[in-house]
């Protein structure tokens, strides 16, 4: 089927679902293979890899005229994925906790998965089999960095030491399998992060890995069911607040903080990186502003003070 479309139509085309495919150029000048990740089409040449759906139907200033294109679903490969990605595993949304660690475990849907030594789905205390641990806080991070990739844990080196010290603060205490709370402490918190897996060098993470990683956070909310989630730092907060709040690049973190948010019906408050308080210092006593704020609006969740 031929296609000369204007970019309107294209415009309503990708609205709808529907991708262009174009065969690759001849041999002479071969382009990069596009990783398909889901809907996404990343360029795999790049690590900061970007959504490239017109990339695949406008040819180059100057290019021979465009082959003949056609149509296919959404959910079609555009091509060959990178060797050793595969697509993030079906049915997330419906999956149980034991599932969702295990496909967390076995993820290969970004190239962050090549040089990860552990993934890291989260910690918490002990639940009943098949169930999600029960607790009223969830805090969510940002990205395992060196010394979470190694433990499988998160926020285990000096940004969480300082984390574990605000946790304390208010009456609770970092749940292990096995722990016992300390007197006057509740395990009732679970920690994890927007991405599972480590980014080389502690770079950002990419817009494609948040995005592939989201449905595994979504439903740890949906299981975990928490009272109170705090998200700490731009990525967690952009990741929790992007359907509810407009324009939300554009807002400085300092700006969310003092608010309540709700994601999935859960209320959310945004509060600085444990990492960024390190160098900070003076942005402590704002820190504790946002869980003394967190704890007034649900005032029967777990803490002590
Ligand atoms: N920073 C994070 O955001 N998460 C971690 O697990 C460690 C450091």
């Amino acid at each position: 089927m031929s296609l000369d479309l204007d970019k309107r139509q294209r415009a309503m085309l990708r609205e709808m679902g529907v991708r262009l495919w174009q065969p690759p150029a001849p041999a002479a000048a071969p382009a990069p293979a596009p990783v398909a990740m889901n809907n996404i089409a990343v360029d795999a040449r790049t690590e900061r890899a970007e959504p490239r759906f017109d990339a695949e139907v406008a040819p180059a200033r100057g290019a021979p005229a465009a082959p003949a294109l056609r149509l296919v679903p959404a959910q079609a490969p555009v091509s060959r994925p990178a060797p050793g990605l595969q697509p993030r595993p079906a049915g997330v949304e419906r999956m149980d906790w034991p599932a969702l660690q295990a496909a967390v475990a076995g993820c290969r849907a970004c190239a962050l998965c090549e040089g990860r030594k552990n993934t890291v789905f989260g910690i918490g205390p002990a639940a009943a089999d098949g169930a999600a641990p029960q607790v009223d806080w969830l805090i969510v991070g940002e990205a395992p960095g060196e010394n979470e990739d190694l433990a499988g844990e998160p926020f285990v080196g000096p940004a969480g030491k300082l984390l574990d010290n605000m946790l304390l603060a208010i009456g609770l205490q970092r749940g292990h399998v096995g722990d016992a709370p300390r007197a006057g402490l509740s395990t009732s918190v679970f920690i994890t992060n927007v991405l599972k897996c480590r980014p080389p060098a502690n770079r950002n993470p990419d817009p494609a890995e948040v995005a592939q990683c989201e449905p595994y956070l979504k439903r740890q909310v949906e299981l975990l069911q928490p009272k109170m989630i705090l998200a700490l730092g731009k990525f967690a907060a952009q990741s929790l607040l992007q359907d509810s709040v407009p324009e939300l690049h554009k807002i400085p973190l300092g700006k969310l903080r003092g608010q309540v948010f709700r994601y999935l019906g859960v209320p959310v408050v945004v509060s600085y990186h444990p990492a960024y308080l390190l160098r900070s210092l003076g942005d402590k006593a704002k820190a504790w502003d946002d869980l003394c704020l967190a704890m007034s609006v649900a005032p029967t969740v777990a803490h002590s003070v």
